[in-house]
């Protein structure tokens, strides 16, 4: 099945949950998520089953990578069970899918294991800085460095593996972390990778010149240490790999601004109550909860929730990173990076 770009579906983003234990100012800055924020009521949420039954229908279509995400994940009460759930999905060629979450890392000590028990493949782990005091600026000060440390060291001896770290550097607030981080990853097998500040959503303020460009953060790193290109492990991998010319390991970087890879894009994303977006940068999405709570006969359902799922991806040309590059004027309403999962 290809969009109208001739792309394939092959991921799926899902958003669990629209809350977090941290407000990192580049997504849920704390002057917009605070005391006052309404977030979705329960009711809104797609269940388990219901998310369930939307992924059956995209991995019959072809996806072969579900990845949970936020808000924080592990904040969505007993998401283990849903990672039960759907472990047990095998995509077309009748392998088990690959299933992946992308956390903070703040409650995963306590976590890791059950999750790998419930089946999930392996995680992405935010984290910014290893300077405390740069980390708390970034994270409203809700967490320290020590305790996402922690959920790392427990994820590798939990074996959800290879463990990829993300930093999201923006100028003037944490490019001096690089090499840090770069130096505590090395060595370690865990794939570092930095991310260019994207303009998601509408709240974060995001402007060009904050962005430190997938280039200087590799110069940077070069200097030091030297690096040479890897091919991608899979068509489409967002980040660019490099590995260090020492054997000290790899790194990558996700250049969405500089090097939008919107032609490669295979991503659907299922919001947390229930809507389809077919780009991080979308202003509407297609809602499908409405469809899974009518009727009584649940084959039907499936049935036209397919039917759905097709009509979506097959009209589907966006390509928002590769006209940003082009357009100085972008639409202003867009969706939160929190409710559509990242
Ligand atoms: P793997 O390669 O499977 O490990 O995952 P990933 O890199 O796709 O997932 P992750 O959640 O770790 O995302 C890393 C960064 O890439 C985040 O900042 C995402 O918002 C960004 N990203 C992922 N997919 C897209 C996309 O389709 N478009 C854009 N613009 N950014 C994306
Ligand atoms: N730009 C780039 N990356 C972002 N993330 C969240 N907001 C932004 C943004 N504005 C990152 C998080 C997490 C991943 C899912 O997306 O740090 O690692
Ligand atoms: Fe929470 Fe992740 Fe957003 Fe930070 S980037 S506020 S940890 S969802
Ligand atoms: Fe895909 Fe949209 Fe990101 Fe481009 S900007 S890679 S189309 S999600």
């Amino acid at each position: 099945m290809r969009d109208g770009l001739q792309r394939p579906l092959r991921d799926l983003r899902v958003s669990v949950t629209d809350r977090c234990n941290m407000r990192c100012t580049y997504c849920m800055p704390c002057e917009v998520f605070g005391r006052d924020f309404v977030f979705l009521r329960r009711a809104e949420l797609l269940s388990f089953e219901e998310i369930t039954r939307v992924a059956r229908q995209c991995v019959a279509m072809g996806v072969r990578k579900i990845r949970l995400s936020g808000g924080e994940p592990l904040l969505r009460h007993h998401v283990e069970r849903l990672v039960e759930m759907l472990a047990g999905l095998l995509d077309v060629e009748g392998k088990p899918i690959e299933l992946t979450m992308t956390s903070n890392g703040v409650l995963l000590a306590k976590r890791a294991r059950a999750l790998k028990e419930a089946g999930l493949t392996r995680l992405n782990i935010s984290l910014d800085a290893l300077d405390n005091a740069v980390f708390q600026r970034m994270n409203g000060g809700r967490a320290a460095v020590a305790s996402v440390l922690e959920g790392i060291d427990a994820a590798q001896a939990a074996g959800l593996t290879p463990l990829k770290v993300n930093a999201v550097i923006r100028r003037g607030v944490n490019e001096r972390e690089i090499l840090p981080l770069v130096e505590h990853f090395r060595h370690t097998g865990i794939m570092l990778r930095f991310i260019e500040y994207m303009d998601v959503g509408v709240t974060n303020g995001w402007r060009l010149d904050e962005v430190v460009t997938a280039q200087e953060t590799l110069a940077q790193i070069d200097a030091e240490y030297p690096l040479q290109p890897i091919a991608p492990r899979y068509p489409g991998e967002v980040a660019k790999r490099w590995k260090f010319v020492d054997g000290g390991g790899e790194i990558g970087v996700i250049a969405s601004v500089t090097q939008a890879f919107c032609h490669e894009c295979s991503r659907l994303r299922l919001s947390v109550d229930g809507k389809l977006f077919t780009c991080l940068f979308a202003a509407q999405g297609d809602d499908l909860r409405g469809l899974l709570r009518s009727g009584e006969d649940e084959a039907a359902n499936d049935e036209a929730l397919r039917q759905r799922v097709i009509a979506t991806w097959k009209r589907r040309t966006d390509r928002y990173s590769q006209l940003r590059l082009v357009r100085t004027e972008m639409p202003r309403e867009k969706i939160e990076m929190s409710y559509i999962g990242g």
